[in-house]
């Protein structure tokens, strides 16, 4: 019963108005419910850079415009939402009432949901042992890793769901060697992982809420029971060193300690799988980048990022006011919501040229904003930079001639973009035709 209540507070009611909203026109409620937005949000996303630079909807406002995209992420007068932020305040008490003390992406105290003094405490613990030098050095493994995977897959004779068996696995066995996760858990916390995707959304129906939920409900049970292992018994992973570094002088407490350690272990698997799904679905649409690629191998970062400005794996994000601000004319009032939308500014004629174009070559691709800016910039984007490089190039120096086997399907978020399954057939294996 508390979680119906929940759910229609947070959900149900946006749901219901999204609806009317979406008839009458307004941008954020088609956002949230038309299914042609869900399938193809690029039509959508010029159409509101054909309208304003700053959009009006009925609950605030959305851009696609780069510099403003760029310039609220960065700027002082915004801070982050957290779930039911910005509800009417009976519905807020009722959101405050149900709350069962679950740890979920967007409640503090994770560090997407919050801001100085406890951000920057959060985050400088994280980032004392998840440092670019610790990430150089998982290189190696991230090709043993993709080696071991695409191995696998060689005495497959029909077509193989890519995602499934590699786009998934990849990141999840990187981030758990990284993270300490024993190799037999992996399975289910991608399954918590599927399961709780949508968290990040808005209006979800009924169904949808109640798989997130279970997800993450399975999750916060596992993760608490894997910190007390390794509390117990510490490996070298940069968990244990988070839980001593966390430990010390209590620089953490408990759940703060759950929430950092548990974001980041989710934000390493749950956004990677679609930037490589994606990768090997545009390299395969577009057979001359392909080409390009192998020809010249040293394009491969550069691919990476034109990749993820074209098809960004997090779609958007949103800021709320903290006073009076003026956004390109417009005052946006304290506690008003801006999104913004990554992917449209990814696509900004001003800044990048032709910019539906899949070009591996652009000199600029690596300035798109698919890792946010400003103080919650990707903490994770050196390493999800490597995994990309790294999956996609081992991908198709095995399997050149791999192609696609079928249509595929979309995961059903709207936050994150990617594919819940790509078929390929994936012709000979270069291992094999060599040895
Ligand atoms: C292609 C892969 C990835 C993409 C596109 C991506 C994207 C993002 C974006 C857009 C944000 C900021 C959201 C905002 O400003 O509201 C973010 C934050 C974050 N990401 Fe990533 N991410 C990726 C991979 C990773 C990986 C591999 C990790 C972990 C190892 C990670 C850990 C984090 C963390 C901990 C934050 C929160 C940072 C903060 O709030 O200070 N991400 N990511």
């Amino acid at each position: 019963m508390r979680q119906r209540i929940r759910w229609f507070v947070l959900h149900g009611v946006i749901r219901g108005l999204a609806s009317i909203g979406m008839r009458r026109g307004d941008p954020q409620a088609r956002m949230i419910a038309d299914p042609a937005v869900h399938a193809d949000p690029f039509p959508f996303i010029e159409e509101l850079r054909s309208t304003n630079r700053l959009v009006r909807t009925r609950v605030g406002y959305l851009t696609v415009d780069y510099e403003l995209v760029h310039d609220v992420l960065r700027s002082d007068d915004f801070r982050v939402t957290e779930l039911g932020a910005n509800l009417p305040k009976p519905l807020r008490w009722v959101h405050q009432k149900t709350d069962s003390g679950l740890l979920h992406p967007l409640e503090p105290p994770p560090l997407l949901s919050v801001e100085p003094p406890e951000h920057t405490r959060y985050r400088k613990l994280v980032s004392s042992v998840f440092t670019s030098r610790a990430v150089a050095t998982l290189r190696e493994r991230l090709e043993e890793t993709a080696k071991v995977l695409l191995d696998d897959l060689s005495d497959q004779s029909g077509a193989v769901d890519i995602v499934e068996r590699y786009c998934s696995q990849l990141p999840v066995t990187v981030i758990g060697d990284i993270l300490g996760v024993p190799d037999e858990d992996r399975q289910q916390i991608l399954t918590f992982g599927e399961m709780g995707a949508p968290s990040l959304d808005v209006g979800l129906p009924w169904r949808q809420y109640l798989q997130v939920h279970r997800g993450i409900v399975g999750f916060n049970v596992w993760l608490a029971e894997h910190l007390e292992s390794l509390r117990r018994n510490p490996g070298d992973d940069l968990m244990s060193q988070l839980i001593e570094a966390a430990d010390e002088g209590g620089r953490l407490n408990n759940r703060e300690l759950q929430a950092t350690a548990g974001l980041v272990l989710a934000a390493g698997f749950e956004t990677t799988v679609n930037l490589l799904g994606n990768g090997i679905k545009m390299l395969l649409d577009h057979p001359e980048q392909l080409a390009m690629v192998a020809a010249r191998p040293e394009l491969w970062p550069n691919a990476v990022e034109e990749i993820l400005r074209l098809d960004s794996p997090v779609q958007m994000s949103a800021r709320l006011a903290l006073r009076d601000t003026d956004v390109a004319g417009t005052t946006v009032r304290p506690g008003e919501l801006v999104v913004l939308y990554l992917a449209g500014a990814n696509r900004d004629p001003a800044v990048f040229e032709n910019p539906g174009r899949f070009d591996i070559e652009r000199p600029n691709a690596n300035k798109h904003l698919s890792f946010s800016s400003g103080r919650h910039f990707c903490l994770g984007a050196a390493l999800a930079r490597a995994e990309g490089e790294v999956g996609l190039r081992s991908f198709f120096d095995r399997y050149p001639q791999a192609r696609l086997a079928g249509a595929g399907t979309r995961r059903d978020t709207r936050v994150l973009r990617g594919w819940s399954s790509l078929p390929i057939a994936l012709g000979s294996d270069r291992a094999a035709v060599s040895s």
